[in-house]
């Protein structure tokens, strides 16, 4: 491809390393008791709907953080080493946050393990088939396979492309514009927008390596192909609300099911065709 979205600038790992060392926070300086209070007053239907939400951020984030080592072990260059040590540090981080949130907004102090057992009691069979299948699997692989570039792509195209851009984004577009439109636990905003904002830099490194990959060996593309194909229904399925069997969507934070699908295939065809793999060719 000469031309069009495929050869759009992408930040080096060595320029995403530079902008973590500027980008600095710590997820235990942000002021949560308005959250508490909030939490506190809301109605039960309320407080469940945010409960899911917080319980499936808390499991991929402890999924993310302890399934990701591998890609560590598995980097080409010094400057993609020292990016990807710093995502590591930055998933370990998120995860403290949402269990920080759970010990001082929904429930008490406890471990991680605790308030990730309790969140995982809430997630759909989807989101279970993707991080406790596919990642847990994905990961295994890449562990065995260090030098296997066909083990990394499939590994960062699950990870970066499908978990952190297309599930993770949509979270957050959808979570964020609904508490701020309702004024509602703004500390959880703030440090979720510091999570997102890591997030972008993560996502930058996954199109990057998948993009550089396929230029330099094409036959890369199928292993992405077939990753996507394996994945999407997964991710069709844990893009729906609770109980979305029984007629129900998203109508409590204000959107349909079918502005949530658009907005992630939306994001995941553009990333799609700048890494040289348009979904067409699925
Ligand atoms: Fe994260
Ligand atoms: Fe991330």
């Amino acid at each position: 491809m000469s031309s069009g979205t495929n050869d759009i600038h992408l930040n080096d790992p060595q320029a995403l390393y530079r902008r973590w060392e500027e980008s600095q926070w710590s997820p235990f300086t942000i002021d949560l008791s308005t959250d508490r209070r909030h939490w506190l007053e809301m109605t039960g239907d309320d407080q469940r709907l945010i409960f899911f939400i917080l319980s499936s951020l808390m499991v991929a984030e402890e999924r993310i953080t302890t399934k990701f080592s591998g890609l560590v072990g598995a980097y080409g260059t010094e400057e993609e080493a020292t990016f990807l040590a710093t995502q590591q540090v930055d998933e370990a981080r998120h995860m403290q946050f949402y269990a920080r949130f759970q010990d001082e907004v929904i429930a008490s102090r406890d471990t991680i393990t605790a308030h990730v057992d309790r969140a995982r009691a809430q997630v759909s069979d989807g989101f279970r088939q993707i991080f406790d299948v596919e990642l847990v699997e994905a990961h295994r692989r890449l562990i065995a396979e260090p030098g296997s570039l066909a083990a990394k792509a499939r590994f960062v195209t699950l990870y970066h492309l499908i978990l952190e851009a297309t599930l993770g984004l949509t979270t957050f577009k959808f979570t964020t514009d609904y508490l701020s439109r309702e004024d509602l636990l703004p500390g959880f905003v703030q440090g979720y927008s510091k999570i997102h904002h890591d997030e972008t830099r993560h996502i930058g490194y996954g199109v990057w390596f998948l993009r550089e990959t396929v230029r330099s060996e094409p036959g890369i593309a199928d292993v992405i192909r077939q990753t996507l194909r394996d994945l999407l229904p997964s991710v069709v399925a844990s893009l729906e609300p609770p109980g979305a069997d029984a007629g129900r969507d998203f109508d409590a934070i204000g959107a349909s099911g079918e502005a949530i699908s658009a907005f992630a295939l939306g994001g995941l065809t553009r990333r799609a065709d700048i890494v040289g793999v348009p979904l067409s060719t699925l």
